[in-house]
């Protein structure tokens, strides 16, 4: 028995797994497995409804917003939100994670190519990303396309909980380390982008949520990077990712049974809880992250006092079953990535173990 604490691909909920085994060989009787379905015939075309359906419900998605099932991960809808958005205006950047950053850097790039300008409302790498960027909505050109932030910085294990105000300015949100963890209300956005891998389902499918009157106008260079061609194809404008959509459903299906967006995020609450209570009644662990309400639920960051003991102590950790417990390799230290799928008992075990490690090695 061992405990997955992988930032993504992550824990899934075994009821889905097993769901997905059940069905695997033949999908409600159609003597094929999901992953034999044609995308264009009446078993796939019900599987992409219905979890449609059931994302527009779990997210209180308005219906004049369009939900797309892409692929190419968050990454690329770095360069799809500002070629889609941003031509010929401003769109502004804040810069409070490593994932902030590159989404700024591919915009630049891209800014080369195509006539519009990014700007950074301000970066906090040069504190290793420790609290999140502030900016007043003052510092915003109402004419701007949007204004990009990213909810959950999964590397740094800091989130945003407060949604700023942008003057008007439509918000993007990153939301691939949160989605479905944190009750967002919707309409704050013009555009939602998530990759699968953390909350959804496994890796392969990137969420797109995007308001209409945010399609683009002008003509994308190409088809399969054009929100509009997408929308107006409902994600079958190519081949889409059958096996992760279906997965995908089965886990919304999950999230609704186990009470919805609310009821998970006041889980996660708890299982982070535990975890920074234990943090910050010891001396010998600490947690990176500045101020206390910018704290994650979902990426719980914490370090001892030196690199060797983190080493010695995510050895141990695993050899007990305690798996994937190593930050990531850009900040060194420990974190536990304990997204919907991952158990309470888990995080309560995890805490006795740092209790114990912690008699062993505060000498
Ligand atoms: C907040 C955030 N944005 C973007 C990405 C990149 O996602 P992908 O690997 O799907 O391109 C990640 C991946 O972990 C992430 O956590």
């Amino acid at each position: 028995m061992g405990y997955n604490f992988a930032a993504g691909p992550s824990v899934l909920p075994a009821e889905v797994l097993k769901k997905a085994q059940e069905e695997l060989l033949d999908y409600a009787h159609s003597g094929m497995s999901v992953m034999e379905l044609t995308h264009r015939g009446p078993e796939f075309s019900d599987i992409l409804s219905r979890a449609k359906a059931s994302l527009r419900d779990l997210m209180q998605i308005p219906e004049n917003y369009k939900i797309l099932f892409l692929q190419g991960g968050a990454s690329t809808q770095f360069t799809m939100v500002p070629l889609n958005l941003a031509q010929g205006k401003k769109a502004y950047y804040v810069e409070s994670g490593s994932f902030g950053k590159k989404a700024f850097t591919e915009a630049q790039k891209l800014a080369k190519v195509i006539d519009f300008e990014p700007i950074s409302l301000g970066s906090t790498e040069q504190s290793g990303f420790d609290h999140l960027v502030s900016f007043a909505s003052s510092q915003i050109d109402p004419e701007a396309a949007y204004v990009h932030v990213t909810l959950n910085n999964t590397i740094e294990g800091t989130a945003i909980y407060d949604l700023p105000e942008t003057n008007g300015v439509p918000l993007v949100g990153d939301m691939s380390s949160d989605i479905l963890a944190v009750n967002y209300d919707v309409t704050r956005f013009g555009l939602i982008y998530a990759g699968a891998q953390k909350n959804i389902g496994p890796a392969g499918v990137t969420l797109v949520i995007v308001r209409e009157d945010l399609l683009p106008q002008v003509e994308i260079f190409s088809s399969m990077m054009d929100y509009r061609i997408l929308a107006e194809n409902d994600s079958l404008y190519n081949t889409p990712p059958t096996f992760g959509i279906y997965m995908a459903g089965l886990v919304f299906d999950w999230v609704k049974s186990l009470g919805g967006v609310p009821a998970l995020e006041e889980n996660n609450r708890k299982k982070a809880r535990l975890l920074y209570d234990e943090i910050d009644q010891s001396s010998f662990y600490q947690s990176p992250v500045k101020f206390e309400e910018e704290r994650s639920i979902c990426n719980v960051t914490f370090r001892t006092n030196s690199p060797e003991m983190d080493k010695k102590f995510i050895a141990e950790a695993d050899q007990l079953g305690f798996k994937n417990i190593k930050g990531h390799r850009s900040v060194g230290g420990m974190r536990a990535s304990i997204y919907n799928a991952f158990p309470y008992e888990g995080v309560n075990e995890l805490v006795k173990f740092m209790k114990e490690f912690e008699e062993k090695n505060d000498l």
